[in-house]
């Protein structure tokens, strides 16, 4: 079939390339002309593992192309994806549209043939409905139909994901574009993929509700975490314990500084400014973001104790800034909260993150980027680990840290336990 991708970020992307892998001829569109050049040099703008050979792969076999010419892509494809970014308005939890409702007016213009068109964004619900508005001012509503078709890809993961999800949803009630939606996965369901066709909006309300239901799940055992770390129980026996249970499961349930990235916590107060648009109040979700927003400051109360309140001068060594592993998002991560107040509180920062330096840190003149795990953990008075990258999984504390009696503060639980019980390293986790 011939795509259209507007917008090449994480989705849009992702998305195109594998969707030509699959042996869809992909046309990726956007407006960032410098972006386009670059992918056509087979130069990627986003960190994510194995998409440089996909990319590289399916440009060589012509399946996949790249333009700014967003006319000419339209009128060459018949499904045209939406796949740009829907971040939170200033001083509001609204979902900013205006990217979306941009496009829309754009395919407008350009709508000769039928065409069927993809929210594939994370849109609140009803805007597939706003869509459908802006293009039946010019175009006549039997030569399109709107679609909402959310992914469910996670940073880092998000080929597997695509090629492997737990389920493809499509909003549309018009039977015959759900039959052409079903022919172009048809490769995925083939290999176990489950196939839900719903309403438009029940595909936008979908993607919400899973997303604030993966925070709530997070927050959940965040919280139980605290409970445990009073109680000397280990959380990660009550991960284990709780996911055994088939209707709780075992993923999502790792205790951490707190979840970040470009979706939780934009989807949260999205859906919440959606409840209180349509009068409802999702009063859970509301203390979920709550209770999320407060866990950095506890977890820097923690590291206030363990220095017992010295902080001025310290050397405290962040291992991973990144709001996760394997990527290079630095959006809504923890340690845009933590490094900054102890910069502030006059500590030597150094940070190392296996994606490299981060201009977020740029402005604190005591926040230093390391070039090696070592050059960050040397003489530290604590070492934070707050990213679990594969990096630190293994490391050799006492060849890298020659100081007598420093702190380790295993955010992510990555590290054995029993490795520090003797010896004058003290080891703090979460949840324990
Ligand atoms: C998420 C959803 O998983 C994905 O389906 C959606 O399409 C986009 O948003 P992403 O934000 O890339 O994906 O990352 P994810 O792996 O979900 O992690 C989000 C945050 O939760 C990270 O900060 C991560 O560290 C944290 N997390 C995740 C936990 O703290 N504990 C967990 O058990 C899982």
């Amino acid at each position: 079939m011939k795509l259209c991708m507007i917008g090449t970020g994480y989705v849009g992307l992702v998305s195109g390339v594998c969707f030509a892998d699959l042996g869809n001829d992909v046309i990726c569109v956007d407006k960032d002309h410098d972006k386009i050049t670059k992918l056509k040099k087979g130069i990627i703008p986003i960190y994510e593992p194995g998409l440089e050979e996909l990319v590289k792969k399916n440009y060589k076999s012509k399946r996949l192309s790249f333009t700014s010419n967003i006319s000419e892509a339209i009128k060459k494809s018949n499904i045209i994806f939406i796949c740009v970014g829907t971040p939170t308005k200033k001083n509001s939890n609204a979902a900013d549209l205006s990217q979306i409702f941009n496009v829309a007016n754009e395919i407008s213009k350009n709508i000769k043939s039928f065409k069927i068109i993809i929210n594939k964004s994370t849109v609140p619900v009803t805007t597939g409905d706003d869509v459908e508005k802006i293009i039946s001012k010019k175009v006549s509503k039997n030569l399109f139909s709107v679609v909402s078709n959310p992914e469910f890809l996670r940073e880092g993961e998000a080929i597997r994901d695509f090629i492997y999800p737990d389920r493809i949803v499509i909003g549309t009630s018009n039977k015959k574009t759900n039959r052409v939606l079903k022919s172009l996965y048809t490769p995925l369901i083939s290999k176990g993929a489950k196939y839900i066709n719903t309403s438009r909006r029940g595909a936008e309300l979908i993607k919400y509700a899973s997303n604030a239901f993966l925070a709530t799940k997070i927050s959940f055992i965040n919280e139980i975490a605290n409970l445990c770390e009073k109680t000397n129980v280990n959380v990660e026996h009550i991960s284990i314990g709780m996911g055994l249970d088939k209707r709780i499961g075992g993923r999502f349930l790792r205790a951490g500084p707190a979840y970040g990235g470009s979706c939780f916590p934009k989807d949260t107060r999205a859906i919440v400014d959606t409840g209180s648009k349509f009068k409802t109040n999702l009063s859970i979700i509301k203390t979920v973001i709550k209770s999320n927003k407060d866990r950095s400051k506890l977890l820097l109360n923690r590291v206030k104790k363990m220095l017992k309140n010295k902080i001025r001068n310290k050397k405290i060594c962040f291992l991973g800034v990144t709001f996760k592993a394997n990527t290079d998002d630095m959006r809504e991560s923890s340690s845009l909260t933590m490094i900054p107040y102890l910069a502030k509180k006059n500590a030597k920062v150094f940070y190392y993150d296996p994606s490299g330096f981060k201009k977020e840190f740029k402005k604190f003149k005591n926040v230093f980027n390391a070039s090696s795990i070592k050059d960050a953990c040397k003489d530290s008075d604590l070492i934070i680990i707050h990213t679990e990258w594969n990096d630190f999984k293994l490391l050799n504390f006492k060849n890298l840290n020659k100081k007598k009696n420093f702190i380790i503060y295993d955010m992510r639980n990555i590290l054995p336990n029993e490795k520090f019980k003797k010896g004058k390293v003290k080891y703090f986790r979460i949840g324990s």
